[in-house]
């Protein structure tokens, strides 16, 4: 198992598509009343990155959830939070790093919808281009749209190694 060179994408390219995304967003939605939803562990660089170039929000919670052994998914979504943040009657962005199956997402996304936020509004740094089945959910902001590679760095990780990396690789699992 190996990192393939060069990198999938370079730290030059994160942090202009994160500048993007945040002008984008702050465009787009009344930030000073946003509560923000990080999912741990991986969106933690991408989000704190984000949101630096933000003006003041509202309140920043997190999410810890798992559900991946190795580089597939188990389809078993564990939140370790039982309490979720109190999002009734606010706008909220969930922001999350990856989304492949999209299962995760969805799960914690329908859970917080049944608070029922005035918005909530999705955004990843990476989607996969692949098939989703039974998954309806989609990103309202998606930095890089990637092929069905597994990825580590910038926050992702392999059973909890690489994620300190600054660019994102393609692992090579051989
Ligand atoms: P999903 O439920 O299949 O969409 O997977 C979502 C979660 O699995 C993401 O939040 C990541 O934490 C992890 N994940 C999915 N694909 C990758 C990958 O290529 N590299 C590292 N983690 C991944
Ligand atoms: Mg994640």
């Amino acid at each position: 198992m190996q990192l393939v060179n060069p990198p999938l994408i370079k730290r030059e390219q994160i942090q202009q598509k994160v500048s993007q995304l945040a002008k984008e967003i702050c465009r787009n939605i009344e930030v000073e009343n946003l509560h923000v939803i990080v999912i741990l562990k991986g969106a933690v660089f991408f989000a704190s990155d984000l949101l630096r170039e933000f003006p003041p929000i509202a309140s920043l919670d997190f999410i810890k959830v798992e559900s991946y052994q190795g580089c597939s998914s188990s389809g078993v979504i564990k939140i370790y939070d039982s309490n979720l943040p109190d999002v009734k009657g606010k706008h909220v962005l969930l922001i999350e790093d990856i989304l492949d199956t999209g299962l995760t997402t969805q799960t914690i996304f329908e859970k917080l919808k049944e608070q029922n936020p005035k918005s909530i509004y999705l955004c990843v740094l990476l989607e996969k281009k692949k098939h989703r089945r039974e998954i309806t959910l989609s990103a309202n902001y998606v930095g890089f749209h990637i092929e069905d590679h597994f990825v580590v760095g910038y926050g992702m990780d392999y059973n909890g190694k690489f994620r300190n990396l600054p660019d994102i690789y393609a692992l090579d699992l051989e």
